[in-house]
């Protein structure tokens, strides 16, 4: 048997693909998820891909005697915690709801990690902690700044309690990953991305435009200090972000982090402009997007893309897909939402 890694947030977006490559290298995955933003028929997604359907818990982590009885029974040999509720507007509509799960889940799970002796914690954290970077490429050195929403705030103050957490519990190892902007979706299109509602992220919107589900997809301002006028982001294909975790448990478990927290970019390095994005959907997949320049949206980054050397050299990692990869599997899972 594999060593085990309990996966929080499993049957969500990236979760589902980490579960992937995780079973792949022969891992035994046990997922716990709400099911708040997603749906439970994931698991058997993932057990067709992988053919090892992962075992699978329905419950909030802020329900801590659930999460204490999982512990009581399994001996985890790293967790991955993805479990958040990621909606930038929704976090500025109601802030106490993203405090109260996004820090109480990290708690219940840090109390736990320590009561059962558990050492080893992934964390799904975001370029949205570095703000409007006044440096490019950015760097992991790169302070915080003010955070744009309270949802990057739970980033800032989840990335603090694992470096106080694991200054002061001498057994806990944790380690950070900065996602940039994951897009794309699993060759098979078994798994992928399932948003609720007006997708307000920009590849999303294109597929569900594309499939005729949206009129018209809407470039917020053509007006900023760039090549084309459009915003600027890393976009990185989620089966490499998904990579990205498998590669950060191996360094823990081989215990070759050199610090007990550390924190790695995930991004591509490369920046790609929004116009750039609708036109390698449209050139890869042969199929228009009807688009209408619109004035900007408020509290928008100009431009951010990664520095990955760090990622690169201590994490031996890489990103492989490009933006036409991305595209590609975007557009072959929204068209098995369509049907
Ligand atoms: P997702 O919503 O698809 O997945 C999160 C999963 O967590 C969902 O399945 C949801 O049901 C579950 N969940 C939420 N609250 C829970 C709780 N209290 N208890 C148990 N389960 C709970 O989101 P995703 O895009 O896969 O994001 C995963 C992580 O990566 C999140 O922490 C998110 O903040 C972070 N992140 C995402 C992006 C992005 O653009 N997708 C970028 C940077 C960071
Ligand atoms: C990308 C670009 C838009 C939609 C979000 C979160 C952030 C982090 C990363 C989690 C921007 C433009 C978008 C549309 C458009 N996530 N756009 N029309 O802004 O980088 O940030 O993902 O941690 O917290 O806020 O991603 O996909 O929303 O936008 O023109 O309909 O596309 O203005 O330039 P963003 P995005």
């Amino acid at each position: 048997m594999g060593k085990k890694i309990l996966i929080t947030g499993g049957t969500g977006y990236i979760g589902s693909h980490t579960a992937v490559e995780l079973i792949h290298q022969g891992y035994e995955v046990i997922i716990v998820d709400d099911l708040s933003n997603s749906e439970q028929h994931t698991i058997e997604s993932i057990g067709k891909i992988t053919g090892k359907k992962p075992e699978f818990h329905q419950f909030d982590l802020r329900d801590f005697p659930s999460l204490a009885a999982l512990f009581n029974e399994n001996k985890f040999d790293g967790i991955i915690h993805f479990a958040a509720k990621k909606a930038v507007g929704e976090s500025v509509a109601n802030p106490m709801l993203y405090y109260d799960v996004n820090l109480n889940s990290m708690l219940n799970l840090l109390k736990l990690m320590e009561l059962y002796n558990v050492s080893n914690l992934v964390f799904s954290s975001s370029c949205t902690v570095y703000g409007q970077p006044s440096q490019l490429p950015v760097t992991e050195d790169t302070p915080f700044s003010l955070a744009e929403s309270p949802y990057g705030h739970t980033k800032q103050i989840g990335e603090d309690i694992l470096h106080q957490t694991t200054r002061t519990n001498r057994q806990l190892q944790a380690l950070s990953l900065r996602y940039f902007n994951p897009v794309g979706a699993h060759p098979s299109a078994l798994i992928g991305e399932l948003p609720v509602g007006v997708p307000a992220n920009l590849v999303p919107f294109i597929t569900q435009t594309a499939a005729g589900l949206r009129a018209t997809l809407k470039v917020y301002g053509n007006d900023y200090d760039t090549p084309d006028g459009t915003a600027i982001r890393d976009y990185i294909h989620v089966v490499d972000l998904a990579k990205a975790h498998v590669r950060a448990i191996e360094r823990m478990l081989n215990h070759e982090q050199k610090k007990s927290y550390e924190y790695f970019n995930i991004g591509t390095g490369k920046g790609s402009s929004v116009l750039e994005v609708i036109q390698a959907f449209e050139k890869i997949n042969q199929i228009k997007v009807p688009y209408e320049v619109v004035d900007r949206r408020a509290g928008d980054i100009v431009k951010i893309y990664a520095d990955t050397t760090r990622a690169n050299h201590e994490l031996n990692w890489k990103a492989q897909l490009n933006l036409d990869d991305m595209m590609k599997s975007a557009w072959k899972w929204q068209k098995t939402l369509i049907t």
